[in-house]
């Protein structure tokens, strides 16, 4: 038999360095802030409906924000000139008000009347309930209106037919047929290469939007280079070129600037204007239903075009993926702003998926050098510079933009 070995095992020497090891393990991510839930505040369910913006009193900041004058917004005349070109197409072919061929005067004249008549007709009616009688509340799966999601690409026709069903009219305009709104919002959406989520995106708002009794219009603008996607100057197009659309509407004075691939869950999330600006992805699924930092303020933003034209929109700086929407954060603190959000139980989303972008290596450059108001002054809504490379399509779900620079 060999001679056993005696181990000498120092007990209280393995049990300290474990003990080191477990230390060390479990406070650095503590430390990290990795197991603290954020705390961050928001607007509890029951105060939703009195936060929100009605229109009118919208109108009133409206009337009382200084009016910014921004240069002419396109590279060159081409845009006007398409623009143009739209217009008279669009009167020429609009049998519903049967005045082809007449002059502009004429036609504007004819407008103003038909609007006239129309408006009458919806000054009988009452205003819509506080709150929507057609509110489901969460619903996990997001659904594309007449129930279920459809993978198929829907043509043109289908799209028109589900239009006609919902009621929405040309450049994906609506509002509540029997009442008459408290709230009004235009929705901005940037997009390049996502027809797919572009059309999950619209099959799915439209009828989450009504269901608020919202007045509303879905703006849509399509990236049509080859350079980086910028965010950012994308939804400050869309932002101006909702200035164009008409008849203008109180929809025009809230906006919201929203991704494409986000879809909201809960049909108490109205997509309405508070006080301050808000953000309204609080809850995603990829993030968990989490914030993933307290002050990030990408995914989707409502807030008053006064409020917008006031930080001069984004930045058009970030070219790339990340970063413009830090920055457009740091421009709501320095106006003296700041974020609000909605009970993250209200504000959960589903996120689309899709291929992650490539980060853009230069958004951090850019977020430390540039958070001053002298900086945002010179760069965004007033150094916007693009060129309109198709005419302003009425399209029956949304107002779509195909843009260039
Ligand atoms: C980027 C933001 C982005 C966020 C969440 C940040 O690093 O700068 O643009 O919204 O990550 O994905
Ligand atoms: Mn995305």
């Amino acid at each position: 038999m060999a001679p056993r070995k005696s181990v000498n095992v120092k007990y209280h020497k393995v049990f300290l360095q474990s003990f080191v090891v477990t230390l060390i393990l479990w406070l650095v991510p503590v430390l990290q802030g990795r197991y603290v839930p954020l705390q961050y505040s928001y607007i509890p369910v029951k105060d939703i409906g009195e936060e929100m913006l009605s229109i009118r009193e919208v109108d009133v900041i409206h009337q009382s924000a200084p009016i910014r004058q921004f240069n002419v917004h396109n590279e060159n005349s081409k845009s006007q000139e398409i623009r143009d070109k739209v217009d008279s197409k669009q009167n020429q072919g609009s049998k519903t008000i049967g005045i082809a061929g007449k002059s502009k005067q004429l036609r504007k004249k004819f407008k103003g009347k038909n609007a006239k008549r129309r408006d009458k007709a919806r000054a009988g009616l009452l205003p819509c309930p506080e709150v929507s009688p057609f509110l489901k509340g969460l619903e996990l799966e997001p659904q594309q209106g007449d129930g279920g999601v459809s993978e198929e690409p829907w043509s043109l026709k289908m799209m028109e037919e589900f239009a006609e069903r919902h009621g929405i009219q040309p450049g994906g305009f609506w509002q509540p047929p029997h009442c008459l709104p408290q709230h009004a919002v235009t929705v901005i959406v940037g997009q390049r290469n996502r027809t797919e989520q572009l059309q999950h995106f619209l099959l799915h708002m439209h009828p989450f939007l009504a269901r608020q009794q919202l007045q509303y219009r879905i703006i849509v603008v399509d990236q049509d280079n080859n350079e980086p996607y910028n965010r950012g100057k994308i939804l400050n197009i869309g932002y101006m070129e909702s200035l164009q659309v008409s008849p203008p509407g109180p929809e025009q004075q809230c906006v919201v600037l929203h991704d494409v691939d986000l879809l909201p869950l809960n049909d108490l999330n109205l997509y309405a204007c508070t006080n301050m600006p808000r953000h309204m992805t609080v809850a995603v699924d990829t993030f968990r239903f989490q914030l993933p930092y307290s002050e990030i303020a990408g995914g989707a933003v409502a807030l008053l075009a006064a409020q917008f034209e006031a930080i001069n929109g984004f930045s058009n700086r970030y070219s790339g993926w990340g970063g413009e929407d830090d920055d457009f954060n740091n421009r709501i603190n320095n106006q003296g702003l700041h974020m609000v959000r909605l009970d993250p139980r209200v504000s959960q989303y589903a996120m689309l998926r899709h291929k992650p972008a490539v980060e853009s290596p230069t958004r951090y450059q850019f977020l430390d050098a540039g958070s001053t108001n002298e900086d945002a002054d010179d760069d965004g809504l007033t150094s916007l510079r693009y060129t309109l490379s198709a005419p302003p399509d009425r399209h029956p779900l949304m107002m779509h933009y195909t843009v260039h620079w």
